[in-house]
């Protein structure tokens, strides 16, 4: 334990040694006491009834009891590994963060997941890939939690909710465990175009991964760096793998489904094993930090526009290696707790309103997931940092604090000053907010088909070809017509040619377009998109 009481921190192989660790050469009770048998229950003579009193029985059965604990409310299935990130300098000219600085090399922590299906569901779904990285930098945690794919399906968060009500299984069936198979996901999206990019990226190549090592990573929104001299700029982040993108085909993923449900965790298990290390090179598109926060007429603040790499490209300023399986599963790829607002000095968040509400979320979702307040002394989120946040007490809780004076400042024990001059975390860049109180989105949100249209018609035809059999095998699945009608309609704004291949596909008439195309400020969808397509 260091002197603030905090045990020290987790290994990077996991686990830290002491009396939490199964120490003793016998086996005894939680208490410590030695036992002499664990097979048979304390009872009134070899047939009698079993008695009561036997404490090792009441204690062993109900720990067992209790082992389960709530699965992640989405991204329940995951797969993790340890590894290091090598900063190459390049940032340091947009960022004072100490881990992005030349010569850095950072600890981290990598948990993978699909997004939809429960803790026990199937590897080669087709889905959305999460990729969340935490970081123990030297100055605190600094978790980028991202996915496969670089847009989001909703603007606002207050519709995240809504959304996955609309992806988890049938209410009254609990089928099924695809994201994309059933008549609500449908519904939602049909309803609701903004998700329209999103459902082009989900419904080509991209969400059947052939492995979790050659998976692209996206932060999605825009977050600000802050540099020494207080220079601002605007930045997306982007995991390029060095194995390159590759896919499965439908009938191959459904197939290794059938064989092998954990075969993107036994792959990504194996490989690191094996000695082959996957890695990843981190890179950073930048903007302007401009008043409008724009780029050539994408609002930077809406995370269902990615922006194409030919107009911003992609800037490497680090790598990472995954170098070692968890030790154990419950207490490191179960346990992890990433957060969106675990930032570093010298990386802020920005008016994303799909962030915003992020920010939220994921520690309300964890005081219940984790049980109590105290999940961040659990050795896999425990900082590489000396940590002295004057929180007390709460379930579970592990420290033995010293000092009477929990509060600053104080004149007891002298507890916690701040150091002058230190800019820390979270204050870094004083603006103004101002604006009336609206429940409202800025026009520039309405276009919700041009990057959709960009995406389709920059991929080859054989992918444009899987795209049409997405949508057409995902579609057949809903019971109720007028939701696939609704869903054509949207193909009809995105491509002529995509909406009649599903329309025949499903045996349906094709419908027109009924918005003027030209008429909107729609981005050009002339420029090709490099990065897409190399599967
Ligand atoms: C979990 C990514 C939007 C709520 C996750 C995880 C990832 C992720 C990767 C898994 C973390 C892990 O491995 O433990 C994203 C991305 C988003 C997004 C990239 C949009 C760009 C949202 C929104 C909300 C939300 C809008 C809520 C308003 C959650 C919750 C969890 C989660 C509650 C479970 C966290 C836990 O139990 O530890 N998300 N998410 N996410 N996300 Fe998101």
């Amino acid at each position: 334990a260091d002197d603030q009481g905090q045990p020290a921190p987790v290994s990077p192989t996991g686990g830290e040694a002491g009396d939490l660790q199964q120490q003793s050469a016998y086996l005894t009770t939680a208490q410590g006491v030695r036992l002499r048998d664990t097979d048979h229950s304390l009872k009134a003579g070899p047939r009698g009834p079993v008695l009561l009193q036997d404490h090792h029985l009441r204690e062993k059965i109900q720990h067992f009891d209790h082992e389960r604990i709530p699965e992640r409310v989405v991204h329940a299935r995951g797969a993790a590994a340890h590894g290091t990130f090598e900063s190459n300098g390049k940032a340091s000219k947009l960022t004072r963060a100490a881990f992005l600085q030349a010569g850095a090399t950072t600890p981290v922590f990598v948990r993978f997941s699909t997004v939809a299906g429960s803790r026990g569901s199937s590897d080669t779904v087709r889905d959305v890939r999460g990729f969340a990285t935490k970081f123990y930098t030297t100055e605190g945690n600094y978790d980028l939690v991202g996915n496969n794919i670089p847009v989001f399906f909703i603007q606002d968060a207050i519709k995240f909710p809504d959304l996955v009500h609309s992806v988890k299984p049938h209410p009254a069936r609990e089928i099924p465990q695809a994201q994309s198979a059933h008549d609500t996901f449908w519904d939602f999206v049909s309803l609701h175009t903004e998700a329209q990019a999103m459902v082009m990226w989900h419904m080509s190549d991209r969400t059947i991964p052939r492995s979790l090592r050659m998976i692209e990573g996206f932060g999605v929104h825009t977050f600000r760096l802050i540099n020494e001299a207080g220079e601002t700029s605007l930045v997306k982040f982007h995991w390029k793998p060095r194995l390159g993108v590759h896919s499965m085909v439908w009938e191959e993923a459904l197939l290794t489904n059938g064989l092998d449900p954990d075969f993107h965790r036994r792959d990504l298990a194996d490989a690191i094993e094996a000695g082959a290390h996957p890695e990843w090179d981190l890179g950073v598109q930048v903007f302007a930090d401009t008043e409008d926060q724009m780029f050539e007429g994408i609002d930077l603040l809406d995370p269902t526009k990615f922006i194409p790499e030919e107009l911003a490209p992609v800037e490497i300023i680090g790598t990472m290696t995954l170098n070692a399986n968890p030790t154990n599963y419950f207490a490191e790829t179960e346990q992890v707790a990433f957060h969106p607002g675990h930032l570093v000095p010298g990386i802020d968040v920005t008016n994303d309103p799909l962030l915003q509400g992020r920010l939220f979320s994921y520690l309300d979702t964890q005081l219940t997931r984790l049980g109590g307040s105290n999940f961040t002394q659990i050795p896999i989120n425990r900082p590489h940092a000396p940590v002295n946040d004057m929180f007390r007490d709460g379930f579970n809780q592990q420290a033995v604090h010293a000092g009477n004076a929990p509060y600053r400042p104080n004149s007891v024990d002298g507890g916690c000053p701040f150091k002058a001059g230190d800019a820390g975390a979270f204050i870094d860049v004083p603006q103004a907010v101002e604006g009336q109180m609206v429940r409202e989105n800025p026009a520039s949100f309405a276009d919700h088909y041009s990057q959709a249209r960009l995406f389709y018609r920059s991929m080859s035809p054989v992918e444009q070809e899987h795209i049409i059999g997405a949508y057409t095998f995902e579609l057949a699945k809903c019971y109720e017509d007028n939701i696939k009608i609704r869903q054509l309609q949207s193909l009809a704004e995105i491509d002529a040619d995509l909406c009649a291949e599903v329309a025949a596909g499903l045996g349906l008439d094709a419908p027109k377009p009924q918005l003027d195309h030209n008429a909107t400020s729609e981005p050009s969808t002339s420029a090709a998109v490099s990065q897409i397509g190399e599967t």
